[in-house]
């Protein structure tokens, strides 16, 4: 694995916000991941947050006070890129040319020809480079597509996906600027493509949405609908000042299947059938799973062991191929001005 010893992987953080602090509350709980390091801009706020973390294992975690440091460190093996949107492709790009593994935050890149680079720059380093779709690696996620592809449902005809959250417009909060990969559908509208592409295992062949523009210039919601070559079509809705119930629900030919709470990943889902009994789906009700990014941190070192690829480059290239063609529908589309 290229780590400290064959089991553990020494992990670094760039970046100390909202999800940085999750990851690491929740790489904490993994069995393979320990957090050697956290990455500011500041050296400051580096400190202060290491110093609010409990630390499992006892190692010790250093407090960097730039990015550039703690990829200099042999110390880390897997850098965890945690940063804004725009910033994804240069500390991508530098970490991977420090030999470090990468797992960086959706989405990889602005445009697939930046993700391109980036998996190439990966290669020439000998280096793993995955997109954090942490859904993909969860064991409901592979249920629900067993499920799914066993045809308990028939056949899977229409997809409805919802990701929408609420919070008030910062202007330090990049997700609410034009030009610094904000907007719903690059926030969350991504994991809705992702997991339209991953229900049908296909890359739709058309895309079409209409956005609402904030007045600060960003679609703080949208609503898309795709269209795969095997008839399967998916609407979504995503959105970043609005709340919503954030159910996925797939109707077949034989029935349907109501997924609550999708992203959290923390239920099952029922499967509804006409004249039957709507039949619960348990995920292994008798042994409690780690959260969410702990098992994102294992599946990513798993992959480092040999494991199949959960979301290989192909997927992220093809992912970014359809933000991009509803981006420019968003810059084009009079109606939505
Ligand atoms: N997988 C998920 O569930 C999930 C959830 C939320 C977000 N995300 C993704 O994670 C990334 C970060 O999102 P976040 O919500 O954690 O953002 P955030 O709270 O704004 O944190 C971003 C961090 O990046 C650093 N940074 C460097 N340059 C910056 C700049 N010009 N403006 C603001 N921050 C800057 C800051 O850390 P320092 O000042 O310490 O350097 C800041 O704390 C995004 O790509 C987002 O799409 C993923």
């Amino acid at each position: 694995m290229g780590t400290s010893d064959s089991t553990t992987l020494r992990w670094g953080i760039l970046g100390t916000g909202n999800i940085a602090r999750q990851f690491t509350k929740e790489l904490a709980l993994s069995e393979t991941g320990r957090l050697r390091g956290v990455a500011s801009r500041r050296p400051d706020k580096a400190f202060t947050f290491i110093e609010s973390l409990k630390n499992p294992d006892g190692g010790s975690i250093t407090a960097y006070g730039s990015y550039r440091s703690i990829l200099e460190d042999p110390a880390i093996d897997a850098i965890y890129i945690a940063l804004p949107n725009t910033l994804h492709f240069e500390w991508t790009a530098a970490a991977l040319r420090s030999g470090k593994q990468v797992l960086c935050e959706k989405p990889l890149a602005l445009n697939r020809r930046e993700a391109e680079e980036l998996f190439d720059i990966a290669d020439k380093n000998g280096a793993l480079l995955m997109e954090g779709f942490m859904y993909r690696a969860h064991p409901r996620t592979h249920l629900l597509l067993d499920t799914v592809s066993n045809g308990e449902i028939g056949t899977l005809q229409l997809i409805q996906i919802n990701f929408c959250f609420n919070r008030p417009a910062a202007k330090e909060d990049a997700r609410f600027h034009p030009n610094e990969g904000g907007g719903s559908l690059m926030d969350v509208g991504c994991y809705c493509i992702d997991l339209a592409r991953s229900l049908t295992g296909q890359e739709p062949v058309r895309a079409n949405g209409i956005a609402h523009l904030h007045e600060w210039g960003v679609d703080d919601y949208f609503a898309g609908s795709l269209a795969f070559p095997n008839g399967v079509l998916a609407s979504f809705v995503c959105g970043m000042t609005l709340t919503t119930d954030q159910t996925t629900r797939l109707y077949g030919t034989e029935g349907w299947i109501e997924i609550p709470r999708f992203w959290k990943a923390a239920e099952g889902f029922t499967i509804h059938r006409p004249e039957r009994e709507p039949e619960n789906i348990q995920l292994l009700p008798t042994s409690p799973l780690p959260p969410l990014y702990a098992i994102e941190a294992d599946a990513f070192a798993g992959v480092l062991r040999g494991a199949p690829n959960w979301n290989p480059r192909e997927n992220t290239v093809g992912n970014l191929k359809v933000l991009e063609m509803l981006r420019n529908q968003i810059q084009a589309d009079p109606l939505t001005r």
